[in-house]
C-alpha cells in the first residue's frame, strides 16, 4: 500500500479513537495568532500533534501544535492551533497531511484562516479579509503520483473558494458589523518578509493580500472535494507602502492577529451555524 496512504489513515485512526469514533462536519484552521477561536469550542478534546503517529510537529511561532474537537456554532468541528508551513522545512506531503486526515475523519468543509500582509491601499491592518482566490507560488501539493482515492489527476480550481459560504459570509459579516471585503491571496515561501519590489510585482499581478501558508492545503482540500472557506486577518501593511524600512516584525504580526481573532471567531461560528 501506498505509504502516504497508510500515515493518513494510522493518523486519522489516532483521532478517532480519541473523539470516540464521533464526524466532525468543518475542519478548520488557524492561522497564527488566531488560536483562540478554539476557547470557543464546546466540550473540548484536545490532541497534541506530538501524539499523533506520523504526524509532524509545528515549530511556528504563535503556533500552539494541537487538534481541539468540539462543538463550534451548534456543528461538529475538529480545529487546529497551528499548521505545518513549507518554511519550517516539511515536505508538501506533510504541510497538507491534516487536510487527508480530516477528510478521512469525515469533514465535509474546510474553513482556513491565517495572518496576511496587505497589499491594497484599501486593506488595512485589522481588517477581516475573506478570500475569493489565490496565486500559488509553491510547489503544488498534489506533485506525484496521484492518490486516486482522494481524487483526480487534475483537479479544477475554479471556484476554489466555495462561492455560496463567500456570499454567506459576506452577508454575516454586514449582521456582525464587520465591513465586507474580499481579496486574492498570494503565498509566497517565506520565511523572508518580502522585499518592496516584490510587493509591487505581487500587487501587479492581482494580489491583495500575502502569506506563506494556506494554498497547499487549499489545494489539497479541493483535491479531495472538501468545500472551502478562506479568510485572512491583515496584521500588517506589506512592504508596499514601507519603502525606507522594513516594518514587518513576526511578534507584531501575531498580535494584531490575537486583536482580530475575536470578530473572525464570531464569524465562522455564525458561518458554521448555517452550514
Ligand atoms: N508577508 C508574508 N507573510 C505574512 C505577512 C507579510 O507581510 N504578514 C503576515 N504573514
Amino acid at each position: 500500500m501506498d505509504e502516504r496512504i497508510i500515515r493518513i489513515n494510522t493518523a486519522a485512526d489516532y483521532i478517532r479513537e480519541k473523539i470516540g469514533n464521533a464526524v466532525p462536519v468543518a475542519g478548520i484552521i488557524l492561522g497564527s495568532g488566531l488560536g483562540k477561536l478554539a476557547n470557543d469550542i464546546e466540550e473540548p478534546v484536545t490532541i497534541p500533534y506530538k501524539d499523533i503517529p506520523g504526524f509532524p510537529v509545528s515549530t511556528a511561532i504563535g503556533h500552539k501544535g494541537q487538534f481541539i474537537f468540539g462543538k463550534l456554532g451548534g456543528k461538529l468541528v475538529l480545529a487546529m492551533q497551528g499548521r505545518f508551513h513549507y518554511y519550517e522545512g516539511y515536505p508538501m506531503e506533510l504541510v497538507t497531511l491534516p487536510v487527508r486526515v480530516m477528510k478521512v475523519l469525515g469533514v465535509q468543509f474546510l474553513f482556513v484562516s491565517n495572518a496576511a500582509g496587505s497589499c491594497n491601499h484599501d486593506h488595512k491592518v485589522g481588517d477581516l479579509v475573506i478570500i475569493k482566490d489565490h496565486i500559488n507560488t509553491l510547489p503544488n501539493p498534489l506533485i506525484g503520483p496521484n492518490m486516486e482515492e482522494f481524487g483526480p489527476r487534475f483537479p479544477d480550481l475554479t471556484c476554489a473558494y466555495d462561492l455560496e459560504l463567500l456570499d454567506k459570509a459576506e452577508k454575516l459579516c454586514i449582521e456582525l458589523g464587520i465591513p465586507p471585503k474580499r481579496g486574492v491571496y498570494f503565498v509566497s515561501s517565506g520565511p523572508t518578509y518580502e522585499t518592496p519590489a516584490e510587493v509591487r510585482f505581487y500587487r501587479a499581478v492581482g494580489a491583495d493580500l500575502v502569506g506563506m501558508s494556506t494554498v497547499p492545503e487549499v489545494i489539497v482540500a479541493r483535491h479531495c472535494g472538501l468545500r472551502v472557506f478562506g479568510m485572512s486577518v491583515v496584521t500588517n501593511s506589506s512592504n508596499l507602502f514601507n519603502e525606507y524600512g522594513n516594518l514587518n516584525d513576526g511578534d507584531d504580526v501575531v498580535k494584531q492577529a490575537d486583536i482580530a481573532a475575536t470578530k473572525m471567531t464570531q464569524l465562522f461560528k455564525r458561518l458554521i451555524e448555517e452550514i
